[in-house]
């Protein structure tokens, strides 16, 4: 795990989301899974039985309050979640529980020190999560998202482009050339802490240096009420083979 001074903005966001956690409980994050994430899980592993979606192990890398591993687990997988927070992790344990009668195996961790074992996970995902690392950061993240997956695994990160407004427009005090230290209110995501903003060029880069190849990018944008554009990109990758 890189220590404080090597990735000082993975304290500070966990400390943003803890403490939402603590205040506002499952109010805090969406409660419904992201969409593009459906669609990769599904479009891999949606035409097994269920015998045989019991032996995919899916891990999300950051999953918070649960609101993704509910629905992997209700379509029958072996679902593990990953959080630094304690708080977002017994607010997913009672979410998955008492309203979806589902369980996950859940650990708190940190993502540059993944507690599993190599080559051990069907599927890594990771929704809005990596994107609260540096750039050191990623790049540690990533290199532990390739060890934990199979062979044959696929990683889906779904994260905040270069494109987004509070990228574009706004001179905030960065962290590295890609990492915001924070989002200020009234702007769109404020006050969740280092935010980074990747491109395709640059993760096409960063994954690569992990041993990770980018199979396909898509975008996604939203305009708020307000004017403010945001674009995601949906990143699809596999290991690069031996
Ligand atoms: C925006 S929330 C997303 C939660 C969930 N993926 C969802 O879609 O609802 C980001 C999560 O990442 C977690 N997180 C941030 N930095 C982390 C780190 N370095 N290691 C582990 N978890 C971290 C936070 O505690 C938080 O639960």
């Amino acid at each position: 795990m890189l220590n404080a001074h090597e990735n000082p903005s993975a304290d500070a966001s966990i400390e943003r989301f803890d403490q939402a956690y603590h205040q506002k409980g499952l109010a805090s994050q969406r409660m419904y899974p992201n969409e593009a994430m459906v669609q990769f899980v599904l479009g891999l592993f949606g035409h097994l039985a269920p015998a045989e979606r019991q032996t995919v192990r899916i891990l999300e890398v950051g999953c918070g309050s649960g609101a993704n591993l509910w629905m992997l687990s209700k379509e029958g997988f072996e679902v593990y979640g990953l959080d630094a927070s304690a708080a977002g992790l017994s607010l997913a344990e009672t979410h998955l529980a008492k309203k979806w009668e589902v369980m996950a195996r859940l650990a708190v961790g940190d993502f540059t020190r993944l507690p599993y074992p190599d080559r051990f996970f069907d599927a890594v995902i990771d929704v809005v999560s990596l994107q609260h690392l540096n750039l050191k950061g990623t790049s540690a993240a990533l290199v532990e998202v390739a060890r934990v997956l199979k062979r044959d695994g696929r990683f889906f990160s779904y994260r905040l482009s270069d494109k987004s407004c509070m990228y574009l427009r706004n001179a905030l005090p960065m962290i590295d050339a890609a990492t915001v230290q924070d989002i200020p209110s009234p702007l769109p995501l404020a006050n969740n802490g280092p935010t980074s903003f990747i491109g395709p060029a640059l993760a096409r880069h960063l994954y690569d240096a992990a041993g990770l190849i980018v199979e396909s990018i898509q975008t996604f944008g939203r305009t708020y009420v307000s004017g403010d554009f945001v674009e995601y990109m949906a990143i699809d990758s596999s290991l690069r083979p031996i």
